[in-house]
């Protein structure tokens, strides 16, 4: 369980993350949201993080963004610790934080704009991405007039237009139905394998981790922390089909029987 890092001579390594603890307190008391997480993150791989609800993964995300302070430990990015948000580190939350009174393509410049870009170049880019995403033709669009879906896809388009390092996401598909969830699952490894980005995601769906993820980090609650890393072994080159493959069933099996071992024990503690 220690062994948490990946071969460094094989890998190249843009974060590194060290004992890693965050603690809140709450009407007097404690809580240890996360203990003492070790963690690399391989440039250019799509890891993804799942555990049951309360684990840290939204604070360990936070931490990452730079929003929310650590306790202790150390997180560096590129070998510069981590301690405020950057243009290195592009985000995508669950829910769509999208200005209704702006247009699409002013929605995906924003980042750019606070940035100091002037317009034209800013527009210029963010039809780069929007067109990467899919969104061409909806540019003049208002959020309002967009499927949840494709709101998600003008979120993803904010975030890649300021070129982030990585791309940090909370259960960004989690609001969307089962069949534009696929759909967006698959545009995603394409955008990612396109735009060549490092991807962190958060999801609660097991199947989901595995068919995005090269490693999926497990993680367990009170305390937050680090149960296991499992490296998805892609065998096809992530098509749908591979849903159907033994070694993907086999590995979500192996997830979820780490996870439902926490809940038998949280049962029998209680
Ligand atoms: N600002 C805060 N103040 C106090 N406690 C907090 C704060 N933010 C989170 N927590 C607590 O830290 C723990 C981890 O919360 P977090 O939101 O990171 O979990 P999560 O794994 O993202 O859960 P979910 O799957 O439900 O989104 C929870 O017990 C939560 O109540
Ligand atoms: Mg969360």
């Amino acid at each position: 369980m220690k062994n948490n890092k990946m071969n460094v001579l094989d890998n190249n390594v843009m974060m590194e993350i060290r004992g890693l603890s965050k603690e809140f307190s709450r009407n007097g008391e404690r809580l240890q949201a996360l203990l003492e997480i070790d963690l690399d993150v391989v440039e250019g791989e799509f890891l993804c993080l799942v555990g049951p609800s309360g684990c840290g993964k939204t604070t360990f995300l936070r931490i990452v963004q730079g929003l929310i302070e650590k306790s202790a430990g150390s997180i560096e990015l590129y070998g510069k610790p981590i301690t405020q948000p950057s243009a290195d580190r592009g985000f995508v939350f669950q829910q769509d934080n999208l200005y209704p009174w702006r247009t699409v393509i002013a929605n995906a410049r924003l980042g750019l704009e606070l940035a100091g870009m002037g317009t034209d170049q800013a527009n210029a880019r963010a039809n780069e991405m929007l067109k990467l995403v899919g969104l061409e033709g909806f540019e003049q669009s208002y959020p309002r007039e967009l499927s949840g879906g494709m709101r998600q896809r003008v979120n993803l388009a904010r975030a890649l237009t300021i070129d982030p390092k990585v791309l940090l996401m909370d259960e960004p598909f989690a609001a969307l139905d089962a069949i534009t969830r696929e759909a967006m699952q698959t545009e995603l490894l394409r955008i990612w394998r396109e735009a060549g980005k490092t991807v962190m995601f958060v999801t609660h769906q097991i199947d989901e981790a595995v068919y995005l993820a090269n490693r999926v980090v497990v993680m367990a609650p009170r305390p937050g922390r680090i149960e296991k890393i499992v490296t998805i072994t892609k065998t096809t080159d992530r098509s749908e089909d591979a849903k159907r493959s033994q070694e993907f069933h086999q590995a979500v099996d192996e997830i979820r029987d780490i996870i439902e071992s926490h809940d038998r024990e949280d049962i029998m503690a209680n």
